[in-house]
């Protein structure tokens, strides 16, 4: 496998990476923060920096991705949408569609040409949020529905041509994100970050968040290049499967 990773410099990205490195694949690990990206090349990762905003980040990725022969994709930048109807800004609003909607969209359209000559794998992190309402979340909740609804729709339509296009839906997972997504939660909510964290475990059955090095874990699960499912729902059990059954179907080769 050679791997692509965008948003590569933290979080369940970043642990993607070097789970990927340690079993001896060639990674390309992308971001915007350089020190972060230059830590992971003393791992023995390549990296490459950019915004995703900016179509000059996206035409160096696909310039760089047919260079080194990527054939898998893990699309894991996104930004928290927290806040309540009152603070929830304009700025924000349109931030958090673009990178995690529809910087995802031109991502692939970027990559497209390199992906079909590989017949290969693009698997982009969702969420939860992907596949129910949350309370003081919804900006977040619209940029997740949408992702994975064109990730539905992609896998249809690029089946055919050997490509597929998957998506994972985590539970909430520890990163920089999670912390300050569950900040903007307690203060919507008026309660303490103590209180909101207990009042959240007491819906999640395993009753604990996810490492990063397990959502990772089955992030990787998802970019094999075997059959695996479109969506795979990794919630720990928060969101029941009686609400996701009709994304669970549809084994892709
Ligand atoms: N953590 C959770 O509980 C959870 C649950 C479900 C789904 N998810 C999803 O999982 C994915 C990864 O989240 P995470 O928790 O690992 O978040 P994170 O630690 O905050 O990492 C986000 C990544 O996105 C990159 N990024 C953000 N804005 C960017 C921009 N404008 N241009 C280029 N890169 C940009 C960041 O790069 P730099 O830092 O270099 O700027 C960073 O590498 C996201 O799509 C998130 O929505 C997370």
């Amino acid at each position: 496998m050679k791997l692509l990773v965008i948003g590569g410099s933290q979080g369940i990205g970043r642990s993607v990476v070097l789970q990927a490195l340690a079993a001896g694949q060639v990674v390309l690990a992308h971001g915007r923060d350089e020190a972060a990206l230059a830590e992971l090349a003393t791992h023995g990762a390549h990296t490459i920096v950019g915004d995703l905003r900016e179509s000059a980040t996206l035409e160096a990725l696909g310039n760089r991705a047919d260079e080194l022969g990527i054939d898998t994709v893990v699309a894991s930048q996104g930004v928290a949408g927290d806040g309540a109807l009152t603070t929830l800004t304009p700025e924000r609003i349109r931030l958090v569609m673009e990178i995690n909607t529809v910087s995802v969209i031109r991502l692939y359209h970027a990559l497209r040409a390199t992906l079909l000559e590989r017949r290969g794998i693009f698997v982009v992190i969702a969420s939860q949020a992907s596949l129910r309402p949350e309370r003081f979340d919804s900006a977040y909740c619209a940029s997740k529905w949408a992702v994975l609804h064109w990730v539905q729709s992609m896998a249809a339509l690029e089946s055919p041509h050997g490509v597929s296009v998957r998506a994972i839906c985590p539970g909430r997972t520890k990163t920089a994100l999670f912390d300050d997504a569950m900040a903007g939660f307690a203060a919507a909510a008026e309660m303490s970050l103590e209180e909101y964290t207990e009042m959240i475990l007491g819906l999640i059955p395993l009753r604990r968040f996810a490492p990063v090095e397990e959502t990772a874990a089955a992030t990787l699960f998802m970019a094999a290049h075997a059959p695996r499912p479109t969506v795979l729902a990794e919630t720990g059990g928060e969101v029941p499967y009686s609400i996701a059954p009709f994304l669970v179907g549809g084994h892709q080769g």
